[in-house]
Order: C-alpha cells, then structure tokens, then sequence
C-alpha cells in the first residue's frame, strides 16, 4: 500500500519534531501584504523570509511545515505530468541553527529508513552546487555526502565537469542554473543539493547525461535543501549572511509519485476521488495507460482527454484553497487568478460534455479529502461553495452567448479574427472553438488566430511598458503627491537614522508608497514616529516643489541626493521642497507639499539583510 498524503505529511512533521523543530501552520496562500510582485505565496521559504534575514522566529531557531503554495507561471503547462498550479510544500527550517551536515544527514535518513520513508539507499542520487559567478564549489556537501553513503556502504563518486552518469558515481556538481536557490531577482539565496530517486531501476545502470536522465523521468527530484548563505543585493553582490540558514522544499505531490512509483503527480491518492467524480459525471475514462503509453499507440485524443481531467482538478483544487484564505472572483490581482482558474476548469469540463455544475461538487470533494489537516477548507465551506456556483452559472451564460455567437461564425469556416473574438470577448480557449469545429466538420484557421493572438499581446505589452514608465504605475495626481512623499520620506530618514541611508528600491500605487533603503537594523518606533512627523512638518510648512533642469556637476555639488552615475545625462532635474529635500528625479511632484494631506507609516519591516522596507500613506 503506498503511502497516503495524510499520513506522508504526519511523518515528515514528526520526524523533524524529533529532531527539535517547532512544527508551525502553513501560513496563507495570500501574502501578509499583497505586493505587485507577489499575489500568492509561491514557496515555503516566501512567509518566512524576515526569518532568513535575522528576525527571531516565535517558535525558535528550527521549525517544520507543510506550506500551500500556488504558482500561476506555469498555468498554459498545468496538465503534463509534474505541473500544478497549487501544491503543498513541507520544509524543515534552521534559523542559523544547524547547517550542511544536520540537514543532509537527515535527510538521508528520511527517505532511506524503513521507519520512515524506507526508500532503495541504492537508487538514490544527489546533486550540489559546483561553483559558478565568484562562489565557491561546495566541498562541504560534497563531503558530508560522501560520508554518508560510506556508512550506509553504497558508491559515493563524484561526476565530472561533464556531468554524465557512470561506475559508482552518485553526486553530480551542477551550476547556478540547477544548484542555487533564489526567489526573485534579490533576497536570501545559497546552493543547494537535490536529492533524486531512480524510478526505472530494471534499465539497469545510469548512463548519459544528468539532465537527460531528469528529461526522461528515469530520475526524478523529490527534495531540495538549500543552504541560505548569502543576501543578493539589488546591485547584484552577494553578501554573507551573519548566520547562514537551512531552508527545505519536499513536494507532497512529487514525493507521494515517487513512494507509489508513479512519474505523473495526477496517479497519486491526491486526484484520485476527483477523477472518479469527473469521470461519472462526464461518462469520459480518464485510462489506466501512461503518457508514454498512450502516445506511443497514436491515441492522443485520450492524451487531451487526460489534459482535461487534469485541469480540471488542479484548477478547481487550488481554486478551493484560494477561496478558503479568503480570496473572490473579482476582475483584478488575485481574485482574478482566481476567476481564470475557475473558467478555465469550466470550459475544460465542457470540453469533458459536462454541462452543468461540477465545480461544486469537486470543490465538496477538496474540502472533505483536505479539509483535516488544513482546517480553513472546512471552516469556509458554504461560501466556498456558494462562491463557485454563483461563478460556474455566471460563466455558463457567458459560454451560452458565445455560442450562438459562433454559430453565426460557422458559415464556410472561422476565420482567425473570428476565432480571436470568441477568445477575447465570450472567453472561448482556442481548444474550444477548435473542438466545436471539428464536430460541425469545419475549418479554422488556426495561423490566423495565432495571428491575431500575437498582434494583441505586442499591442498590451506596448501598453503596460507605457504604464509604467518612469517606475510610476499610474501617473495621476495621487502618485504625484506619495512621488513627492518618498522625497520627504528619504530625507527624513537621513536625518534621523543618519547619512548611510540610501534609496534601495520604489515602487508607488495609486494608495501607497513603498520605499527600500539600506540600514542594519529594526527602526524603534521612536524612530518611525520622529520619521513620520518631519515628514509632516514638511508638509505643513507647505513649500513649493521647485523643479530645476541642471547639469550633473552642479547638481552634486548643491547636494541634491541621487545616484550619479551613467544612468543619467548631461543635465538632470532636480526637484526641491524648500529646506526639506532636493532629489535628482524624473517627476512627476505635486507642486507644494500641502498638497500632501497626512503623512502615515503603515510598516516597517526587513526587506533583505541590510535592507528595511516602509510603507507609507497619505491621508
Ligand atoms: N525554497 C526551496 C524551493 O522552493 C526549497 O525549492
């Protein structure tokens, strides 16, 4: 009997409690404050982060969970075989507690013991960082690697530069692009070593290429653990962490596919009572053959038919948890994702012939099969359902007018634009309208549509590099007036905490103002009420914002703060509030601080290691 993800998510947490570790909730699918950049939580370091960068943790310097997360990057993948939209991550965490040795030892430990995951020592093979970009190859790992498979009395020898399989070798030195972990452009990073399990022993010895053996599925990855060493600055440096961390990344999904032999997430208990479900209300099989299998017999309807299915279930799943951390359908961020996500697994389940509410009864089969360990399922789930009916009924009528819509389309055949309008406008997928086609036995010009698919996404990418030109995301009146805020903010900054501050990084919305800049520690809430009210007192004195065109030299020379390098030209603008703040900046400002209203610190918090974050209103 394989495992079940009830009772692999209760051994990992009591193995780590067994070695110390708090186990602690999985924080929410949506972020604590819902940046641009982050509509959901996408790793199970991403809650953690001001853990990372030294801030003491309630629960101590180790602690383990299994996080939900949710990665909508990949949404056009989700149905091969490893993609999903949300998945559920466990980790073990050292808050610069234990190191390389702990974490590899342990983790050789609970894959390999019978008492735990009990997996074939013999068909286990590593990776580690080989050292790229001014950092160091890891010979501690290494190391500590070879010392383990000694004991344990298997092979421990390490690949060559040209990372291939062979006699005895069982560690493979790979680059930045497979060995080193960061989330974003900037933020806690480290190499790391990744563990992954043999699945087709019976074809005997490894041979090839590392990353081939991965492209084939004869190995597959089950486990990551990175150590955090260094704090990547926006200038690209890498600076060392006062205290490195242990951050790990299990996925339930990919490890319950290993433990039952299985390449595909979808053959696993996860998926399993919704696939019957769809599979009865659809009257479809979703096949006992693999992917493989089915390719290789020239029946790719059933590959699509497969496709669906799976999209299906992985939408309405993690539609499900979204709903239960509180998110809508809505036309914008995250309630959007949501929405898409929702439609798409209608339109698929068409494609299915299921033609009326299923998302509800999926949704009652994530809740009952999930609902004990993530409590939150159970505790939402009128509204969650209510909340998928409501949209499933909305979107069905939308689907009922874009089909009559097409069918006014099908007279000798759809042409490319038409194909696009049922896109754009009736949210018809192009599968949709291809499918509907091939049953009326007509063409479609499927260049045509791609066509005009391409034209529109050039056009709104044009659009949104307008948009945000200049770093203003809308440049209306009230970016204009935080604009001339973060100038005061700085200054104010510089006065109270001193001349080191610097700008780090902006970003302003319409409602508030963002400002990264470096200083080493937590500011006191003296500090941050000093900030705030020179911030004030500026506004109050309600000084014009002057704007000056002045070259380079003079500009630096009266002292107006900026970063003079290439970036700007001969001559720069200079915006002035009076005493307050002279800034080298593009605009726009409002044009006298009274303007302003009240100034009001929402948060301070860490951005990365020497790093803080403010965010600031006006009102
Ligand atoms: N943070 C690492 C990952 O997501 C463990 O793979």
């Amino acid at each position: 009997m394989p495992l079940t993800a009830d009772s692999l998510r209760k051994k990992y947490l009591d193995f780590f409690a067994s070695k110390g570790h708090t186990v602690i909730p999985s924080a929410s699918l949506v972020p604590a404050e819902t940046d641009a950049s982050t509509l959901f939580t996408t790793a199970g370091m991403h809650p953690l982060v001001p853990y990372l960068l030294g801030e003491k943790h309630p629960g101590g310097s180790r602690v383990t969970d299994v996080q939900k997360c949710v990665r909508t990057g990949d949404i056009d993948d989700v149905g091969d075989n490893r993609h999903l939209t949300f998945f559920e991550m466990m980790g073990n965490w050292s808050f610069g507690d234990y190191f390389k040795r702990e974490a590899i030892e342990w983790s050789f430990e609970f894959l390999t013991d019978p008492k735990w995951l009990g997996l074939d020592k013999n068909r286990l093979y590593v990776t580690v960082f080989k050292g790229e970009d001014g950092i160091p190859r890891d010979e501690e790992s290494i190391a500590v690697w070879q010392e383990v498979f000694a004991k344990a009395g298997i092979s421990s020898g390490v690949a060559g530069d040209d990372e291939r399989a062979g006699e005895g070798i069982r560690i493979f030195p790979l680059g930045v692009d497979d060995n080193f972990w960061i989330a974003g452009a900037t933020g806690p990073c480290g190499g790391d070593t990744e563990m992954f399990y043999d699945m087709r022993p019976e074809e005997g010895p490894l041979t090839g290429r590392f990353g081939d053996l991965v492209d084939s599925f004869r190995i597959m990855e089950v486990w990551n653990d990175v150590f955090m060493e260094f704090n990547k600055t926006a200038d690209g440096v890498y600076e060392k962490l006062a205290k490195p961390n242990v951050d790990t990344g299990m996925g339930v999904e990919r490890t319950l596919a290993v433990l039952s032999g299985k390449t595909t997430v979808f053959e696993t208990d996860l998926f399993a009572d919704m696939f019957a479900k769809i599979e009865e209300l659809s009257g479809m099989k979703y096949g006992d053959l693999s992917d493989e299998q089915y390719i290789a017999e020239g029946k790719k309807c059933w590959v699509d038919v497969r496709r669906q299915f799976r999209i299906v279930a992985d939408h309405i799943k993690a539609g499900t948890f979204m709903m239960a951390d509180g998110v809508v359908p809505l036309n914008t961020g995250a309630g959007y994702v949501l929405r898409r996500l929702i439609r798409r697994a209608v339109r698929y389940g068409k494609l299915l012939g299921i033609e009326h509410d299923f998302a509800v009864r999926l949704a009652s089969i994530v809740i009952s099969q999930f609902g004990d360990f993530y409590p939150e399922l159970a505790a939402r789930k009128a509204l969650i359902l209510e909340e998928f009916a409501k949209e499933e009924a909305k979107f069905r009528e939308t689907l009922e007018r874009g089909m009559k819509e097409f069918e006014k389309m099908i007279g000798s055949g759809i042409s490319g634009s038409e194909a696009f309008d049922l896109y754009q406008s009736f949210g018809f997928p192009f599968e949709l309208t291809r499918e509907l086609a091939k049953e009326r036995g007509i063409d479609i010009d499927e260049r045509g549509f791609q066509e005009e698919l391409r034209k529109h996404q050039d056009l709104s990418r044009t659009a949104s590099a307008g948009m945000f030109k200049g770093g203003l995301q809308e440049q209306d009146e009230n970016s204009a007036k935080l604009h001339t805020a973060t100038h005061l903010l700085q200054a104010a900054l510089r006065q109270v905490l001193g001349p080191h501050v610097s700008q780090k990084g902006s970003n302003i919305t319409p409602e508030r103002l963002r400002f990264d800049f470096t200083h080493h520690e937590k500011m006191s809430p003296e500090q941050i009420a000093k900030v705030q009210d020179l911030v004030n007192e500026a506004i109050r004195a309600d000084v014009p914002v002057v704007c000056e065109e002045l070259p380079v030299d003079e500009a630096k020379e009266r002292g107006a703060l900026g970063v003079f390098d290439s970036k700007y030209g001969d001559t720069v603008k200079v915006y002035t509030a009076g005493e307050y703040s002279s800034e080298i900046c593009g605009g726009p400002h409002a044009t006298r601080t009274g303007e302003l209203g009240r100034f009001r610190i929402k948060k301070e918090e860490a951005s990365s290691a020497g790093v803080r974050r403010i965010k600031a209103v006006l009102e």
